[in-house]
């Protein structure tokens, strides 16, 4: 007898009246029609089964930690990051747990079930990475998240950054950050890159680098961490976040720099929602977007993932763990509006984030872990059009979320008003 059956499905790519059928925490079987006993089974009634949401880029020691001190008045990235100066020698490690773990809590609402956090390691305290290491070992059963070693201050710009952040991998932090464009000059941003990468080849972690976000066109990073990942033998193990700056590159620098990304197998993410945010604020008009290139990227062969970046935190006071408001952001900035590009939308925040973080065990096949949100939803885009609800989360085949779905009820004179609707459902 099967542990879980769920019947009736529809799938990412199109299939429909699909059955999935778990065993064991495992997916035993995906099959159209299949019906067999089971001690719990689920009618989906025709709407989507996916693999759950996937987080490739944020930072859990900032979040909910909006208006301490105080609020980014300027809304910019500059003012975020003294604003997060001023509010690390306030943090504690308890205040901080806490504020990871009530997210972590919204996060599993929403069938996010893996995240990559930055941590900053600039303090020699390293009071973030002790508390978000706290964090990983206690959602561990009910959600995968991986850190990466992050010199908010930048690696060679403050004092012991090298040091701290090794300390910091020696604690058990799976991956080497950076943040090249804010050194001090470009030299030292480049130089950056090159010892990041190696002190990650020498340890054999996978790298993901705050690079390049800014809407400097000069700002080249990205050409850097491609190159030193192909000297390095690093394909597939390394990752650009944000890549703004290519927005305001050169055409034909660009038309250089993609087949370099695609041969390095580097991978990049947008971080939609807060590149719209915080780009383009030294414009007047035209105001500049400022999000990487994405639709170019994934036509070179990249594979490019969206990432939340912040939830009310010194940069954004946004935001509610719903990588489906991620996907519609992006969708609208990058222009990705047909149905081919909604759906490489959808993958942004679920394939494609996963390959991201080498999580094993995902995706809806036999063998693959039973990991699934079952959505309010018939497809991906109705799913991003409507932000749908989470009906069912499941994670290793048990139930960790479900909500029932919205509604609403009319009072609208000359009209019945006691029918519930979805509104918005066509
Ligand atoms: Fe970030």
């Amino acid at each position: 007898m099967l542990d879980l059956l769920v019947r009736n499905a529809t799938l990412p790519d199109g299939r429909t009246g699909m059955s999935i059928a778990v065993q064991g925490g495992r997916i035993a079987e995906v099959t159209a029609g299949l019906d067999a006993p089971a001690a719990q089974a689920l009618d989906a009634g025709g709407m989507l089964v996916a693999p759950h949401f996937v987080d490739p880029h944020f930072h859990m020691d900032a979040t909910l930690s909006y208006g301490l001190p105080r609020v980014n008045q300027s809304g910019t990235l500059l003012e975020g990051i003294a604003l997060w100066g001023e509010l690390k020698p306030l943090l504690t490690a308890e205040a901080l747990i806490e504020r990871a773990l009530a997210y972590c809590d919204w996060a599993v609402a929403k069938g996010l079930l893996a995240i990559r956090s930055h941590v900053d390691t600039s303090d020699p305290s390293l009071l973030p990475v002790q508390a978000l290491l706290e964090v990983k070992r206690r959602v561990a059963p009910y959600l995968d998240l991986q850190l990466v070693a992050f010199p908010q201050d930048g690696v060679l710009r403050s004092p012991g950054g090298v040091q701290n952040l090794k300390r910091a991998l020696d604690m058990g932090v799976d991956v080497v950050g950076g943040i090249p464009h804010f050194e001090r000059t470009m030299a030292d941003g480049a130089a950056s890159v090159k010892l990041l990468c190696e002190l990650a080849a020498e340890r054999g972690l996978p790298v993901d680098m705050h690079c390049d976000e800014s809407d400097d066109p000069h700002s080249r990073h990205i050409e850097t961490l491609a190159f030193e990942a192909q000297r390095l033998g690093l394909h597939g193990r390394v990752t650009g976040s944000h890549c703004t700056s290519m927005h305001s590159m050169d055409n034909y620098y660009v038309s250089k720099l993609l087949p370099l990304i695609a041969e390095a197998q580097v991978s990049v993410i947008a971080n939609p929602l807060i590149n719209i945010t915080l780009q383009g604020r030294h414009d007047t008009y035209p105001k500049r977007r400022g999000m990487t290139r994405v639709p170019e990227l994934m036509a070179a062969g990249v594979n490019v993932a969206f990432g939340h970046d912040c939830v009310m935190d010194p940069w954004y006071g946004m935001g509610s763990g719903d990588m489906l408001e991620v996907a519609h952001m992006g969708l609208h900035v990058a222009q990705m509006t047909s149905q081919a590009g909604i759906r490489q939308c959808f993958d942004a925040v679920t394939t494609n984030a996963a390959r991201i973080l080498g999580l094993k065990g995902y995706g809806l096949e036999a063998g693959c872990d039973a990991s699934f949100v079952m959505l309010h939803a018939r497809d991906p885009v109705e799913a991003i059009r409507l932000r749908a609800t989470r009906l069912k989360v499941f994670r290793k085949g048990q139930l960790v979320a479900q909500a029932a779905p919205a509604q609403s009820t009319l009072h609208l004179a000359g009209r019945p008003g006691d029918t519930a609707f979805m509104p918005g459902r066509a």
